[in-house]
């Protein structure tokens, strides 16, 4: 059974990733107008793995007694600079979520609740390998800079290259 401050705590993280999802839709709306489909594929992808991550913790919360909260969520940006601007957006929103993360297992651990703490290991993984993705994209946009043809390319690559860096990191 959750306690209220691990309730409340877990709805909170319901809410950030559910306000994820549409920060991601939104960008992958403005990368499709702007004709980068590469981009706007990986957001859309982005934006569904967000959904999950939100759901995974609404099942867990009504599962352990709990209730899990669908509350409104803040609107987020709908246009971009640039798409350098963009993933800087994603990059940061992304250390963000990491240290919200930690502010719950921080909690899990004040409350002894530690089935809630080992269920949020799963979510401390998932932040790891979401920065690292998020900092490699952020590295090649620095690299290609305002080149139209680097651009082009790195739409085509997009998938590619977060696919790699999956790869790269993880611990097996
Ligand atoms: Fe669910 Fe990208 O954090």
């Amino acid at each position: 059974m959750l306690s209220k401050i691990i309730e409340k705590a877990l709805n909170k993280q319901i809410r950030i990733e559910a306000e994820s999802s549409q920060i991601y839709l939104a960008m992958a709306c403005w990368a499709e107008v702007k004709g980068l489909e590469g981009v706007a594929a990986f957001m859309y992808k982005q934006s569904d793995e967000e959904r999950e991550h939100m759901l995974k913790l609404v099942r867990f919360v009504n599962e352990r007694g709990g209730h899990a909260q669908v509350s409104e969520l803040k609107a987020p940006n709908v246009t971009f600079k640039s798409f350098k601007d963009m993933f800087e957006m994603l990059y940061e929103h992304e250390t963000f979520v990491s240290e919200s993360i930690n502010e719950l297992v921080h909690i899990t651990l004040e409350q002894k609740d530690y089935a809630t703490h080992n269920f949020l290991q799963w979510y401390v993984s998932e932040q790891i390998e979401e920065e690292a993705m998020a900092r490699t994209i952020l590295d090649k946009i620095n690299l290609i800079g305002d080149d139209k043809g680097g651009l082009y390319l790195f739409d085509r690559d997009i998938n590619q290259l977060t696919v790699s860096t999956a790869a790269n990191i993880s611990p097996e």
